[in-house]
């Protein structure tokens, strides 16, 4: 639980005490508590305490526990590396038995403390579903009390991270909990009792008399229903049209009959992390009553394998009319996206349009686990995403599209194929076959294979599992863009 509290007081058990290097040389600290600042400068003169980035030590003072963070010279002050450092001070062995913690920010200004709400909330997510036991030291059982007066922008901080970790659930849990029907299910839930949120629902029926035979065909083997589900979200004025937010939902990608080998099968439940971002995403809008018109978009299916598959050689005919030759079963997730685009963009006209998709292992090639790849047909939507991206710190590094990538996807026997050239450029010409399913409409789109998962312990300052990335991203680009 996290609680706001206006005046330092050193009355909880026990005292997250954040300092930049430059408060020891300045003797200017955040509190006027003589005892505790005389013995903190006495460490300094002594070596054992001089405020270096991440650097935690635990001092008893009035018979409870200062526990000192160096926070590094505030001029080098990063928004990540402040969450990284109240994590690690979260998680530090010395605060195991200690229930209630207050966390002393190194200043009292409005982004620090946003860093610090982000530390306790994203920091100390932790999926705790399937433990029965559980020795592990965490706060996010902890009362954990934040030396700040309470403001809306922190209430608004908190309901984006309770989003961000609706979508971190949605992701770690097993495929077949989150099925299309669960994520229909909670996206229902969201939308119930408000006027503003209207939810369209394609299944299996819809989707072939409408001829959105690129989803259908992925999901052949699955005994689930495939869904394209688009939920309008009408905040702001009635002539001002609508911005798009489309995720890939693939409940689980077992690779089709161009099966996944061990080693990149065991985590394919995160392949629905696009979709779960932007359900997390709607809620977040929910919550916070954003004033705009925003389509929530998901497509979900199942890459399962069975004598009902589709297979590599087949050919299908998309919604959009563009007929597609299956190079490689594995390449479903542009099958699934291309029709959800072309539907989107023939029915509703959005103004612009984002996607996120856990799309190819190629980016996690080239940009590895901190960055989304970011493409776009449209430099100002592009420059637009970066900003956001920079400031929420859901990071984007652009890729280029470019004409000559059209040939990378031209088929043999059909219009294009799901894969390009044999490993030269996958994460960009997947990209170029998602682009000719959105026509002039403006679109970025965000390949977030690299980014939406930490298979190790932890990464910067999320732990095992799902990140919810996108989340927060997707959120400041609706404030500021749409
Ligand atoms: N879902 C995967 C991409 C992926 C890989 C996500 C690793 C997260 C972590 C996608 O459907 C896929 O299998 N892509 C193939 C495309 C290839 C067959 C052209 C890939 O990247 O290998
Ligand atoms: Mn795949
Ligand atoms: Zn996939």
């Amino acid at each position: 639980m996290l609680t706001f509290q206006s005046t330092i007081k050193f009355d909880k058990p026990a005292s997250i005490v954040c300092l930049w290097q430059e408060q020891l040389k300045d003797k200017t600290f955040p509190f006027q508590e003589d005892g505790l600042t005389g013995g903190i400068l006495n460490l300094h003169k002594a070596a054992q305490f001089s405020a270096e980035s991440g650097e935690v030590l635990a001092v008893p003072y009035k018979g409870r526990l200062a526990v000192l963070v160096g926070m590094g010279k505030r001029k080098e002050f990063s928004m990540t590396t402040l969450r990284i450092n109240v994590r690690k001070a979260l998680l530090s062995s010395c605060l195991s038995k200690i229930k209630e913690i207050a966390v002393v920010p190194p200043e009292p200004k409005e982004d620090i403390v946003r860093g610090i709400i982000e530390a306790v909330l994203i920091g100390g997510y932790k999926w705790r579903k399937y433990l029965t036991t559980n020795h592990e030291n965490n706060f996010d059982k902890k009362k954990v009390v934040i030396i700040a007066s309470p403001k809306k922008v922190y209430a608004d901080v908190i309901k984006i991270c309770e989003a961000v970790n609706l979508t971190r659930n949605l992701v770690n849990d097993n495929a077949d909990t989150v099925t299309s029907d669960f994520i229909e299910r909670t996206i229902r839930d969201l939308a119930r009792g408000k006027k503003n949120v209207k939810v369209e629902v394609l299944n299996r029926k819809e989707l072939k008399t409408k001829g959105l035979n690129l989803i259908l065909a992925v999901n052949k083997a699955s005994k689930n229903d495939p869904k394209l589900i688009i939920v309008k979200y009408t905040g702001g004025r009635k002539g001002d049209g609508s911005t798009a937010i489309v995720g890939k939902g693939m409940t689980f990608d077992t690779g089709g009959l161009n099966l996944k080998p061990t080693g990149h099968i065991e985590t394919m439940r995160i392949d629905m992390s696009g979709a779960a971002a932007v359900v997390g995403t709607l809620q977040a809008a929910i919550a916070l009553g954003l004033k705009r018109n925003i389509l929530f978009v998901v497509g979900l299916a199942e890459n399962a394998i069975g004598s009902e598959a589709y297979k590599p050689g087949d050919v299908f005919k998309s919604y959009k009319g563009i007929t597609v030759e299956i190079g490689n079963t594995d390449a479903e997730g542009r099958l699934v996206l291309g029709d959800a685009l072309a539907y989107l963009v023939k029915n509703y006209k959005p103004k612009k349009i984002v996607d996120l998709a856990t799309l190819t292992g190629a980016c996690v090639v080239a940009l590895g686990y901190d960055y989304s790849g970011l493409m776009s047909n449209n430099d100002t939507l592009a420059r637009q995403i970066i900003d956001c991206a920079t400031v929420t710190d859901d990071r984007v590094w652009r890729l280029p599209l470019y004409p000559e990538l059209k040939d990378h996807i031209k088929g043999q026997v059909a219009d294009i194929k799901n894969v390009g050239l044999k490993g030269a450029a996958g994460t960009i010409s997947a990209a170029e076959f998602l682009r000719q399913f959105v026509d002039d409409t403006p679109w970025a789109h965000l390949d977030i294979a690299g980014t939406a998962y930490v298979d190790g312990s932890s990464r910067l300052y999320y732990g095992h599992g799902a990140t919810g990335v996108g989340v927060r991203l997707l959120i400041d680009f609706l404030i500021k863009n749409s």
